[in-house]
């Protein structure tokens, strides 16, 4: 039987491309999306038409409070759909990019990124605890920004940060049911992400790609795989670790 896993927001950008390597590597998977239900729809289709089974659902991760709800739901789509009761791989992906100095950041902006970012990834981690195979695992998403500072992203890097502590913590404390947990950091990638400037700003494509080893600003199909690696045998006795994935950006 296949194992499953669960990727939060995986309608667009590097979690769509995780749901694809994941199904590559022979995992069903169930994706979330917070509003685009076209676009979640048509990534279920996409990983229908590889041979495997597939389920998107509606998540908002900065609202804790429907966590429980979320989780009773997807028992039932775990039951129907891939006639199983457990997931065997979780990645907290899901997210947001909030552009401002530390000086001008408001309590508003910090509030939204913590909420989904940081308690969020946490409480929906934890609700999901009762529900993840023991020997499985959990990926969660940092970025280069939690290594390196770059003006503007004090609360967004600060919470990742706090992702990578928490993982740490994580790792220690699931390793006795045999569940690694590692996280990944991206670059600059070009997806949606922050108004999709890293794409679509030429001038700030060439600038990070000339910060960047090898020559270029990342793209969602440099993460997936990394990820799918992570969520496969061959990374057994991989737990509590930081994987940057940036092309050697900002060295
Ligand atoms: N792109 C980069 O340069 C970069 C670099 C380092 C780290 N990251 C991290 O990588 C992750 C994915 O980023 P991305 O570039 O793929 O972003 P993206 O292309 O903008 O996609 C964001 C995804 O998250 C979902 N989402 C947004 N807000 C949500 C919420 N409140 N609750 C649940 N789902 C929500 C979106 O769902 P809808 O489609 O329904 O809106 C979408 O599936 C984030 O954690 C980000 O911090 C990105």
């Amino acid at each position: 039987m296949s194992k499953v896993a669960l990727v939060t927001g995986g309608s667009r950008g590097l979690g769509k491309n995780m749901a694809e390597a994941l199904a590559d590597k022979g995992l069903d998977v169930i994706i979330t999306y917070k509003s685009n239900q076209e676009e979640a729809d048509k990534v279920v289709a996409l990983l229908e038409s590889k041979g495997h089974k597939a389920a998107a659902m509606a998540l908002d991760t900065a609202v804790s409070g429907s966590f429980e709800e979320f989780v009773t739901n997807l028992q039932s789509v775990l039951d129907t759909v891939f006639q199983t009761n457990h997931i065997d791989y979780l990645v907290n992906n899901a997210g947001i990019g909030i552009h401002a100095s530390f000086a001008e950041t408001t309590e508003e902006q910090f509030d939204t990124l913590m909420n989904i970012h940081f308690k969020g990834a946490f409480f929906l981690t934890q609700k999901l605890l009762p529900v993840l195979n023991d020997g499985g695992g959990i990926v969660n998403i940092s970025t280069g920004l939690a290594r390196f500072s770059s003006p503007g992203y004090a609360a967004y890097a600060a919470m990742k940060g706090a992702m990578e502590t928490l993982t740490k913590y994580q790792a220690k404390e699931l390793g006795a049911r045999k569940i690694r947990v590692n996280i990944v950091a991206p670059g600059a990638i070009e997806t949606d992400f922050g108004g999709g400037v890293v794409r679509d700003n030429n001038e700030m494509n060439a600038f990070l790609a000339s910060q960047t080893a090898l020559g270029r600003v990342g793209l969602p199909d440099d993460i997936g795989t990394v990820v799918a690696f992570l969520c496969s045998e061959d990374a057994k006795w991989v737990t509590a670790q930081r994987i940057e994935v940036s092309g050697g950006m900002f060295i």
